[in-house]
């Protein structure tokens, strides 16, 4: 049986628990790769990690392998092929009497967390490690681990999967169509309110999901505040973030990088921009992606875009460059 390294922080938080089943059932890296589990949590936290493995045992799930607790990312990072930093603080709760309103606001609360964990999986993962930034503000905290990793050969994205399900749900209920009629999804940008979710180049057989449409003001209204702001509308309506949904977005976003992409189709993450699309080098960016036959992960190109769809890539692409001066002192 073929073996996986993979570590997760925050793996006691509610996201955590959600996705520790289904990485150690075999449905995430298939039924003849055994799973080894590297759990990370706050010293604080790191104790309640034994019932989690209490419960992953009495799954019994063929694929689980080892599972280790840690509190010290740089004893849990040593050959780890697979990274999900999803440990940090989500808005919706108060901290010194202030609400956390805005992903953004977390910058400064979280940011920190990923300079040890850059330098650590920089340091001792396997060279071809792939890491998945789920803990917000996803994008920057991506870019603080990826510039303290240090590591040409890793690769580093941030999770805008969640997004584009949220996107093809809003677009399979008002087109009446399976999710899995809807083919390449785009979030452009960053995992906030600027995000911009493209269904110019969405298709459902074949044709542009804007053109099926054909109704401006639900695309460019209801639409696009209803992907933007759910995030917000589920912790308003639950009293906390999101938690199975983005379990789920961290899966696909695993497996779409497990096997070659469907030609008719494409994936959404944000990773380091290489200047594609005149997006600055320098930021995690939300891009279409797709995984060649060895496994590397590259961005899709020549993508018409409108004049409006280029106004919404600005807006986020500026928020991204801001967020980054915010945190300079972090890079
Ligand atoms: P949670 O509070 O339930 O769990 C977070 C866990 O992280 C806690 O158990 C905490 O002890 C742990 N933690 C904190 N600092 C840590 C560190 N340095 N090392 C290891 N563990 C640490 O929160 P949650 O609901 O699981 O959400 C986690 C994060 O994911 C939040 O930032 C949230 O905003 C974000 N999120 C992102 C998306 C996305 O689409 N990118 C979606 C949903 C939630
Ligand atoms: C989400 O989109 O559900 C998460 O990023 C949580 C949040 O703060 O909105």
């Amino acid at each position: 049986m073929k073996e996986i390294n993979v570590l997760v922080t925050g793996a006691a938080g509610q996201i955590g628990y959600a996705l520790l089943t289904r990485l150690a059932s075999g449905e995430t890296f298939g039924k003849d790769t055994k799973v080894n589990l590297n759990l990370v949590e706050v010293p604080q936290v790191v104790s309640k990690l034994e019932g989690s493995r209490m419960e992953l045992e009495d799954c019994g799930f063929n694929a689980l392998g080892e599972i280790k607790s840690f509190s010290d990312i740089n004893e849990a990072s040593g050959d780890i092929d697979w990274a999900l930093l999803v440990g940090s603080i989500p808005r919706g709760i108060t901290i010194n009497g202030k609400k956390i309103e805005e992903r953004a606001d977390l910058l400064k609360i979280n940011g920190g967390i990923f300079t040890e964990q850059g330098k650590a999986l920089g340091e001792n993962a396997k060279q071809n490690a792939k890491i998945l930034v789920v803990g917000n503000p996803a994008n920057t905290n991506a870019l603080i681990g990826c510039t303290h990793g240090n590591n040409s050969t890793q690769t580093w994205m941030a999770m805008t999967a969640l997004d584009s399900n949220r996107a093809k749900a809003q677009v399979a209920n008002k087109c009446n169509v399976a999710i899995s009629d809807i083919k390449k999804m785009t979030i452009w940008g960053n995992h906030s309110p600027t995000m911009y979710p493209d269904l110019d180049n969405a298709e459902i057989n074949n044709e542009s999901v804007s053109t099926l449409i054909n109704d401006k003001s639900w695309i460019e209204k209801d639409f696009l505040q209803i992907v933007q702001q759910r995030g917000k509308a589920i912790i308003d309506a639950r009293g906390a973030s999101s938690a199975t949904s983005a379990a789920n977005a961290a899966i696909d976003t695993v497996k779409a990088t497990l096997s070659e992409t469907a030609e008719d189709d494409w994936f959404s993450a944000a990773v380091m921009s290489d200047g594609s699309y005149n997006v600055p080098e320098g930021i995690i960016f939300g891009f279409p992606l797709r995984t060649n036959s060895s496994g590397e992960i590259s961005i899709v190109q020549n993508l018409p875009i409108s004049e409006y769809a280029q106004d919404k890539i600005n807006l986020t692409t500026q928020e991204l460059l801001d967020e980054k001066k915010d945190i300079s002192d972090l890079l």
